[in-house]
């Protein structure tokens, strides 16, 4: 199997048939994982597609991983969410590319909104970084009702209600568009090479 033949794009109208076996294979991984997911319905999805909020990833006619976003708190967050991959296609980088995918479609749909994800998946959280997301509390996210009602369908719902939807047990993380980037300085490679020389050479922590 191989990653360049599969095609990973902006949803269209015609994808929404997929609606249900994508709410499947996001059951199934949640149950598999044996963590908690907000369950979505085959509606849901569809509705995503049909509004162009979504990324699908087909080899041929198969469909072989999912993402969608969605604007909460009156278009001020955007969530980046339902993130799937079909276990046959998993470890080739195919989530990677569908969350870059994801975020494009939402900086270019919502440029002045901040994107977050809550997610206990450290794949994701690794990709999420990487994207330019930090972790943070569930205070930095929207404190739109609808959004925090999406978790009721999670096993863990009880969990964020005892803490008064302070914390669960999902990491919160957050790419703010006003923060700006970290500016490298030229020389900070080269002065790692040196640091690392350093304490090879002398048996340095
Ligand atoms: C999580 C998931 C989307 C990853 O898909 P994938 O296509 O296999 O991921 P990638 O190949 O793009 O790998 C991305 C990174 O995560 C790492 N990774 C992938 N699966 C991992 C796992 N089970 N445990 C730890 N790290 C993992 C990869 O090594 C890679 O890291 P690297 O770039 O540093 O090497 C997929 O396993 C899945 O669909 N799981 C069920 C649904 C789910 O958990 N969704 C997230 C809900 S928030």
């Amino acid at each position: 199997m191989n990653i360049y033949s599969i095609n990973i794009t902006f949803a269209q109208p015609e994808h929404a048939v997929y609606a249900e076996q994508i709410c499947q294979l996001i059951y199934e991984s949640a149950l598999q994982r044996g963590t908690g997911i907000a369950r979505r319905s085959p509606d849901y999805i569809a509705a995503k597609i049909l509004g162009g909020k979504a990324v699908v990833a087909l080899d041929g006619e198969r469909l072989v991983g999912f993402s969608y976003i969605e604007c909460w708190g009156h278009g001020d967050y955007v969530a980046t969410s339902g993130l799937i991959v079909d276990p046959e296609y998993r470890h080739l980088g195919l989530a990677g590319a569908i969350k870059k995918k994801t975020f494009e479609l939402a900086r270019t749909r919502f440029p002045f909104a901040r994107l977050f994800s809550i997610t206990t998946s450290l794949p994701v959280m690794k990709l999420n970084t990487r994207l330019g997301y930090k972790p943070v509390t569930f205070s930095e996210l929207t404190d739109d009702n609808e959004f925090w009602q999406g978790c009721e369908g999670c096993c863990n719902y009880d969990i964020l209600m005892r803490n008064n939807r302070r914390m669960c047990l999902c990491t919160g993380m957050l790419y703010d568009p006003k923060t700006p980037l970290a500016k490298q300085s030229w020389w900070r490679p080269y002065a790692m090479v040196v640091k690392n020389w350093f304490k090879k050479v002398f048996h340095l922590k």
